[in-house]
């Protein structure tokens, strides 16, 4: 990967930029659509979004307000554990791509597999709402499907009904947090890993593993954080609504980690702790 647009390449053939903005605890209104601006600015060519976010409208707005071609920015939203079933998700589709006022969606994911709201049957539950999102697919109205937080055995669980393999599965990954297991199981089934809180929302670039490094190299403990994403062949989503971090998080193309550095940094201590476990949520 030598800059932002570069791509990787689905396995139905749509190219996805490598590097992706991310919107999570972005509040909605102005400070989200100026950022999606100053992002697509500074040239990222993908955000990602999710109806739990609330801040779909204001991602909508930046795009179009960037000046920026729709068809030139890959836009990706999710479904809220709220909702399960054919119908129920298609109307929740339906609702995501009024407020993000688009016609076609890049990528739409199913964002916990195990809702608290559906603990009892969550296999049935997503198996119909895997099958509308299939549906949309085939009709053309989203060019990509996949999943976000699925272990291996959610994921296995999907595959026992389903007509379309996933093509990403977006998780919780950085230094120190590099979830081998299910990094595993989705390089097997040819899933392209995005990487959410690549930055650990930020906890992480205190860490003196990270510090030491960027030292080393001459770049930010932020920098270092997205080039190990990158180099573990991961699809990072920085967040921020900080015109000069933004911009700052897309200078990871002009150094390599040697691979030694990439293991210090896969093996680092967590600082940023567990996260939610996909069984146990309470939401
Ligand atoms: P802010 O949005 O106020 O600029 P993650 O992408 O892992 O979720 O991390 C996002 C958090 O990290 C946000 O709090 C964001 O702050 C902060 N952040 C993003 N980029 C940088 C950077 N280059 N340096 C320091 N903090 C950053």
């Amino acid at each position: 990967m030598k800059s932002l647009t570069d791509v990787y390449t689905l396995a139905n053939g749509v190219k996805i930029p490598c590097v992706g903005f991310g919107t999570w605890q972005t509040p909605d209104g102005d400070v989200c659509v100026d950022s999606v601006k100053a992002a697509l600015a500074c040239g990222y060519r993908h955000i990602d979004t999710a109806a739990v976010y609330g801040n779909e409208a204001s991602v909508g707005l930046g795009l179009v307000e960037s000046g920026v071609d729709r068809k030139d920015v890959f836009v990706t939203t999710k479904l809220w554990n709220s909702v399960r079933g054919y119908e129920e998700t298609r109307a929740a589709f339906a609702e995501s791509m009024r407020k993000l006022g688009l016609d076609v969606l890049d990528l739409y994911l199913i964002h916990w597999p195990n809702p608290k709201m559906y603990r009892d049957n969550w296999e049935k539950a997503n198996a119909e709402t895997w099958r509308a999102m299939e549906d949309l697919y085939f009709e053309g109205k989203i060019r990509a499907i996949g999943v976000s937080n699925f272990l291996p055995h959610h994921f296995d669980a999907l595959l026992k009904t389903a007509r379309v393999v996933p093509m990403v599965n977006q998780i919780r990954l950085f230094p120190g947090f590099a979830q081998p297991e299910t990094v595993e199981h989705c390089r097997k089934h040819n899933v392209l890993l995005q990487a959410y809180s690549p930055l650990g929302t930020g906890k992480l670039l205190s860490a003196e593993t990270l510090v030491k490094m960027a030292e080393k190299y001459n770049k930010t403990p932020a920098q270092i954080a997205l080039r190990w994403s990158l180099q573990m062949g991961f699809n990072p989503l920085p967040k921020s609504v900080t015109p000069s971090r933004i911009e700052e998080n897309t200078k990871i193309f002009d150094f390599v980690l040697s691979e030694e550095d990439m293991e210090t940094l896969t093996q680092m201590e967590n600082p940023c702790g567990a996260g939610n476990h996909p069984d146990h949520t309470s939401f």
